[in-house]
């Protein structure tokens, strides 16, 4: 092997030193020393061309082979669908989440179908080998677990890659990198700098040999994800597994893919039996909604390619003491702020000595504008105890006039609605010519929030009549 020595270089300004030092004597920032492996022999003598091999060569763009990446089936849907279409073999992704939401149990779900045909090696920093056998029998339920999937409790990166050696598997899990240490460096596991050196041996790995790693990184909701977001660059593919742990629902996301679309989503439901595919998540979504009542309206969200039907809810309440508060849970508190001035100015609603709250439904996390309507009619609606009309969904983004405009890939959202049987959609007024909506499905237009609103929430008469 490569000989190596170890140095600590500041991560604010790049001064490099042999020792570790509290505060950096260049730019005086403090613990911003991290130790790094440094390989002594490099690849070739002259720095220049390091890293270039044989096989490159300049070649007409038009000559090279344009097929697909070979890709290696997955048979859960959802989780292919946000790789792409299956796993890239010689790819390394990490699997990123909060501890707890299911990384684990979705990763064993995903290696005992692989396993029927791939040789595969879990390796697992968390668990031991029988807790994870039990997970894995209940998962099975009872089924026969495959030969091919091979279990170890292991750290040690040097020595997990001498198991890779004897193994020889198709697919290897690393169940977490905050586990996995090498032990030249001095930092402890799941610091700066092992996660860093770790991944990119793994990644060396996976090109050299071939084989498809999956890397599960711990994060934390504060965004304090000093190991994954190092690994981000490192990596091929990211994806991050979210959801809220007292919810079912799981959503898959991918914010990186060097092998096919970002931000496409897979959902999932967690159950007794493991992780379950949402294959139409709109419907799951929309299941438990109580039609008529005030407060409650239905957005179109995209999600990657996806469109997704959620359900909103909004409440207002008099303020008990002092200021009244402002609750979102599933949308941006900002926007939130934004709707509810713009329906005080532009909309004379008392909202002042209101407590508001706003709820998306399912779990999800709303951050488009295009959910602003809906979030503005729940709110009117419950102020108004209106209810909105059952069967239409509202799409458009406010602005501070309390305009509407236009959000992206309408036609795909109208589409969906339409599937699910809506019959009407409030929609901002169209001044450009884009793809034309789907024609099972009402249009509404509406240029501002007051015109949206007044067709939206059903009136007092039709109220009395039914
Ligand atoms: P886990 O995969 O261990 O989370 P992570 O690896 O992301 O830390 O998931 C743990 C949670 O999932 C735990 O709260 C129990 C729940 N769970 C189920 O509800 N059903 C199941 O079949 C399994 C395996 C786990
Ligand atoms: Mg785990």
């Amino acid at each position: 092997m490569a000989k190596t020595h170890t140095r600590y270089v500041c991560q604010e300004c790049s001064r490099v030193s042999a020792s570790y030092m509290g505060k950096c004597p260049q730019c005086g920032s403090f613990n911003s020393m991290v130790e790094e492996v440094v390989h002594d022999e490099p690849t070739s003598k002259n720095p220049a061309v390091r890293g270039l091999t044989g096989r490159s060569a300049p070649r007409p763009i038009s000559e090279i082979g344009g097929d697909a990446e070979e890709r290696i089936h997955l048979p859960i849907g959802e989780f292919a669908r946000v790789l792409g279409g299956g796993i890239v073999p010689g790819s390394i992704v990490l699997v990123g989440g909060d501890p707890g939401i299911g990384k684990s149990t979705l990763m064993l779900q995903m290696t005992l179908e692989m396993a029927k045909t791939k040789r595969v090696l879990y390796v697992s920093g968390e668990e031991s080998e029988r807790q994870i056998k039990m997970r894995a029998a209940r998962l099975q339920e009872g089924k026969e677990l495959p030969k091919n999937l091979l279990l170890v409790t292991e750290t040690n990166l040097e020595i997990i890659l001498n198991h890779v050696n004897d193994v020889k598997p198709d697919l290897l899990i690393v169940d977490s990198i905050q586990t996995v240490y090498i032990s030249q460096l001095d930092s402890s596991a799941g610091s700066v700098s092992q996660v860093r050196e770790c991944s990119s041996q793994l990644r060396e790995l996976a090109k050299t040999r071939n084989v498809s790693v999956f890397v599960i990184g711990h994060v934390t909701k504060e965004g304090n994800i000093a190991g994954p977001r190092v690994l981000e660059h490192i990596v091929d593919t990211v994806l991050y597994l979210e959801g809220d742990r007292f919810q079912a629902y799981r959503l898959l996301r991918s914010v990186k893919n060097r092998f096919g679309a970002t931000s496409e989503v897979g959902v999932f439901e967690m159950r007794e039996g493991g992780l379950a595919e949402v294959t139409n998540p709109s419907e799951a979504f929309l299941a438990e909604r109580l039609v008529n009542a005030a407060g409650s309206t239905i957005a179109v969200t995209m999600e990657g390619t996806r469109p997704l039907l959620v359900e909103i809810q909004g409440l207002t309440s008099p303020t008990q003491f002092g200021n009244a508060r402002r609750t979102p849970n599933g949308t941006d508190f900002n926007r939130l702020l934004l709707i509810t001035a713009v329906l005080t100015r532009r909309m004379g609603m008392k909202l002042a000595e209101q407590d508001i709250f706003v709820n998306v439904v399912g779990g999800l996390q709303i951050d488009e504008p295009a959910a602003d309507l809906a979030v503005a009619a729940a709110i009117a609606s419950s102020w108004k105890d209106i209810p909105v009309k059952a069967d239409a969904v509202l799409i458009g983004e406010i602005g501070l006039a309390g305009e509407l405009r236009m959000p992206g890939q309408m036609a795909a959202r109208l589409r969906e609605a339409e599937k699910l049987g809506f019959k009407t959609a409030i929609v901002p007024k169209a001044i450009r010519q884009g793809e034309p909506y789907p024609k099972g499905i009402q249009i509404i237009e509406a240029r501002s929030i007051h015109e949206a609103l007044d067709k939206a929430l059903v009136e007092e008469k039709s109220k009395r009549v039914e």
